[in-house]
């Protein structure tokens, strides 16, 4: 059998890991909310109009920030449209979807269920058609506690606690041409600068994400964040990044080694921003926040799904509700390893999207709600990565691959909690047909011992959980693990994410 060795080192840390790594995405889009999360009429709903079993899901999946409402959505969109007694909300077109918003969600309601799914709101403002006045309106209506127009609004209308949101996003995919209000780099850097700035006047402590590139492969990928940052280095925290991955004319070998492009955007990245920081003689360190990532089939969306008939704005349509299958997950899970090798400089991130669109989580209006295959590898990576990444030292075999060269058929990271001992190790194996045992040498932790060992994996890697058969795909438990003197040895099947959880003695 092939063969991989791998040594975890528990002094030997990127960085703590960032709760909000494990954020997700809500946006006004396809059955997001709407006859998703929010389904008055549904026997689950509760009082507000969520539905609990949404709620529950939510909550097992371990998502921590909630990036909301958009997007695309988010620009062309009036905050102010979405607050207020539900019958006076005006319906309006969602231009991004080619949709009808009929605003009976917006930021008090959204806040509130974040609250009910104990997750953190990350609010994006629009920087397409609006600007640093709007920004500053919602900022008012959403944080300021009473006393002023908008805050007393918000009062008024049943919300006496400020929402506090802490991370705003300035505008979204401001690269992109498709974008209402597109703008080239210098002049979104100079409008999103402008705009932190006034955002800071109203308090200083506001952590803010500006708009880095849509995926690596835009043209202007680079040029973008070196002269956005330029512009904006000392006024912002985060530049963002966003990728979306799905297979190139059947080439699953690639596909499986997606998260090798993730290491290489954000490397890339960081080197832009780091770049600008030595040019400014700047002492601030920027982060970034891969604010939307996941597999998305978006030849389907363009082919299939894409609405262009000017007379159809539907609410709430069937967009980008991809089924997604074994592979998908296993990919899910080696991009979750990519993010949490790069802790250090990575310390914020959102699934997209939570419920429907491109979702882990889907449902049916009036019927049930199920967990996607993606789900797994999410779900069990928020609750098993805690403390620290740790640097790795792996050897395994390559092979070659049409999009990324020469790649490791084992990725791998592990994690480590210094409080508790807790560490877990997460593999993925990328070949389509070989077993691989990993040999993992933990012989530094002090008596290790094997907590669990779970893996994604099936003879259908094309298998889907679906409304007709929403348990097809689980989470199996990985029976090869051995643990003897701290060494730990598991087989990984072909086309698998695997997790093993460890314990180990605290010394002191
Ligand atoms: O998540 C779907 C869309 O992908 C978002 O609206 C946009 O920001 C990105 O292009």
């Amino acid at each position: 059998m092939t063969r991989a060795r791998l040594t975890i080192d528990p002094h030997f840390s990127v960085g703590p890991i960032n709760r909000r790594l494990f954020g997700s995405f809500v946006e006004h889009l396809g059955r997001c909310v709407y006859d998703g999360a929010f389904e008055p009429g549904h026997p689950a709903a509760d009082a507000d109009g969520w539905r609990t079993d949404v709620i529950e899901l939510v909550r097992e999946l371990g998502v921590t920030t909630v990036r909301y409402p958009g997007g695309n959505f988010v620009s062309g969109y009036r905050w102010e449209d979405g607050v207020g007694p539900r019958d006076e909300r005006p319906r309006r077109l969602d231009l991004a979807w080619h949709s009808t918003e009929t605003n009976q969600v917006g930021l008090d309601e959204f806040a509130g269920w974040a609250r009910k799914v104990d997750a953190e709101l990350m609010y994006a403002v629009n920087l397409g058609t609006r600007g640093v006045q709007e920004a500053l309106d919602v900022l008012e209506y959403a944080n300021i506690a009473s006393g002023t127009a908008l805050s007393d609004e918000r009062v008024a209308n049943g919300v006496t606690e400020p929402h506090g949101i802490r991370i705003w996003c300035l505008g979204n995919e401001m690269d992109g041409p498709w974008q209402l209000g597109h703008l080239p780099a210098r002049e979104y850097g100079q409008r999103a600068a402008q705009t932190a700035r006034g955002m800071r006047q109203v308090d200083e402590s506001l952590e803010l994400v500006v708009c880095g590139s849509s995926f690596i492969e835009m043209p202007t990928f680079g040029t973008w964040e070196r002269e956005v940052l330029e512009e904006t280095y000392d006024e912002v925290d985060y530049i963002s990044c966003h990728a979306y991955y799905e297979p190139i004319d059947g080439d699953l070998a690639s596909f499986l080694a997606s998260a090798v492009s993730m290491d290489r955007f954000i490397d890339a990245v960081v080197a832009t921003a780091d770049y600008v920081k030595a040019i400014k003689s700047s002492s601030k360190t920027m982060y970034v926040s891969f604010d939307e990532w996941n597999v998305w089939y978006k030849s389907r969306y363009n082919e299939v799904d894409r609405i262009t008939d000017p007379t159809q704005w539907p609410v709430a349509p069937r967009l980008l509700e991809d089924a997604y299958s074994v592979i998908d997950a296993v990919v899910v899970g080696g991009l979750l390893i990519s993010l949490l090798r790069h802790a250090d400089r990575v310390t914020a991130a959102s699934l997209a999207q939570l419920v429907n669109v491109i979702a882990p989580i889907m449902t049916e209006p009036g019927g049930p709600a199920w967990r996607q295959t993606t789900f797994f590898p999410f779900a069990i990576t928020s609750r098993l990565a805690r403390g620290h990444a740790l640097e790795l030292k792996l050897d395994a075999p390559t092979h070659e691959t049409a999009l990324h060269g020469e790649v490791p058929l084992v990725d791998a990271v592990a994690t480590h909690d210094p409080e508790t001992g807790d560490t877990a190790v997460f593999l993925v194996n990328r070949s389509l047909d070989e077993s691989i045992e990993v040999e993992v040498d933990a012989s530094l932790l002090a008596d290790v011992a094997l907590v669990s060992a779970e893996s994604i994996h099936d003879d259908d890697i094309h298998a889907a959980n679906t409304l007709a058969e929403p348990e097809r795909v689980a989470v199996r438990s990985n029976d090869s693990v051995r643990v003897s003197d701290g060494l730990v040895r598991v087989v990984l099947p072909p086309v698998s994410w695997t997790a093993i959880a460890l314990s180990s003695t605290v010394v002191g």
